[in-house]
């Protein structure tokens, strides 16, 4: 097996899918089972044997390295440069060149700084090392592909081409994705234009494959979620608390739920499918929370019902107030007695009265 390569990770999108998620915090320093979801990424990266990690940062970059320090602490030595100006994918990574450390022909681990995946991190590698590879990339293979762009690979898994997302039956030609993880060769890192953006994915990757260079895919079916959206963040933190997404990094046991130490659940609330309660959270009588993150901070009062939602760290929910697929912001106020469903994001600090929103007629 190849000694695991240094590694860059991506953490400066805006997160503007996840919003209010990310209006304070960037989307890798939002919680995902108890820790910011960076965490999982790093243990996972260290599980594989990576010691050196440079984390591109643009977006709220000054809150990464108070939680994560000089790395020493998690087992890794991190470095963090950051944009003046958001530089996208590509940019980023050819940005951070000069902090590398391998030389021209050495691979490079990349990972975009949102996916929660079983990876196995070193069969990447072992692949673009064996295959001689200009660049690695990681296929996911995916019931629903349309809302990707696709990869299709030939007979030895070396890519033919990227498509945009298929706009008809006929355009899904392959089931396989980009799952946001690479390896490059270090001297290609290197050929990335600097000073302007660049996506990797709509201009670098192309491009190569147009150049003639050998990008290689390994397609895989294990678990895979791009945690963008608040549905999906909330669905990825859950699998990692009932342990269906692998984490060395969950603090505690896997299991239906995740309290964490100071949070306060009265006896008789009912926590389900991996739920999460975060550190000095208050969860009162009777409330029944299924698949949902509650952050540090917040109360849960008596009586309300929540299912697939996120709760924004100091949040209040009222009492026997339903929420479902619901994502509340930081410090928002909703009253008792109101329903919100189906996707509703209710902003950092707002303030809900009692019984003012509703989905159904009842009183
Ligand atoms: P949306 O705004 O919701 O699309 O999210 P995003 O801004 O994170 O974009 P996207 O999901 O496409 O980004 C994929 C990965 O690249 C994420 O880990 C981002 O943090 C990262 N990323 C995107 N743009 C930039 C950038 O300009 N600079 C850096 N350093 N990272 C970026």
């Amino acid at each position: 097996m190849t000694q695991a390569p240094e590694a860059i990770l991506l953490v400066g999108g805006k997160g503007t899918r996840l919003r209010p998620l990310t209006v304070h915090t960037p989307k890798p320093m939002v919680p995902a089972a108890g820790v910011p979801f960076l965490a999982h990424q790093l243990a996972r990266a260290r599980a594989a044997g990576v010691e050196h990690i440079v984390l591109a940062t643009s977006y709220l970059a000054e809150v990464f390295e108070p939680y994560f320090g000089d790395g020493s602490a998690f087992g890794l030595r991190l470095e963090y440069v950051t944009e003046r100006e958001p530089l996208g994918t590509g940019g980023a990574i050819r940005n951070v060149a000069g902090h590398l450390e391998s030389g021209p022909d050495d691979p490079v681990l990349i990972f975009n700084g949102d996916i929660l995946t079983g990876l196995d991190i070193n069969a990447l590698v072992d692949t673009h090392v064996s295959t001689d590879a200009d660049v690695s990339l990681h296929l996911s293979r995916v019931d629903d592909p349309r809302a990707f762009g696709l990869v299709p690979t030939d007979a030895t898994g070396r890519v033919q081409a990227f498509l945009e997302k298929p706009q008809t039956p006929e355009e899904i030609v392959t089931d396989q994705i980009n799952a946001g993880a690479y390896v490059f060769r270090r001297s290609v890192i290197d050929s990335i234009p600097d000073s302007r953006p660049v996506s990797v994915e709509r201009e670098t990757f192309p491009g190569l494959l147009d150049a003639g260079a050998h990008l290689q895919g390994m397609v895989d079916s294990t678990y895979w979620l791009d945690l963008g959206t608040p549905q999906a963040f909330v669905r990825g933190s859950a699998d990692l608390v009932l342990g269906r997404a692998p984490s060395p990094a969950v603090p505690g046991r896997c299991g239906e739920r995740l309290v964490m130490p100071t949070a306060e659940v009265a006896e008789d609330a009912k926590l389900t499918e991996g739920t999460v309660i975060g550190a000095g959270a208050v969860i009162g009588l009777g409330a029944r929370i299924s698949g949902s993150t509650v952050l540090d901070g917040a109360i849960v009062e008596q009586g309300a019902v929540i299912a697939d939602s996120m709760v924004g760290a100091g949040a209040r929910i009222g009492a026997r107030t339903v929420l479902a697929g619901a994502v509340i912001g930081d410090g928002a106020d909703v009253g008792a007695d109101n329903e919100l469903r189906d996707g509703v994001r209710v902003w950092c600090g707002a303030v809900l009265p009692d019984g003012a929103v509703r989905f159904s007629s009842d009183q």
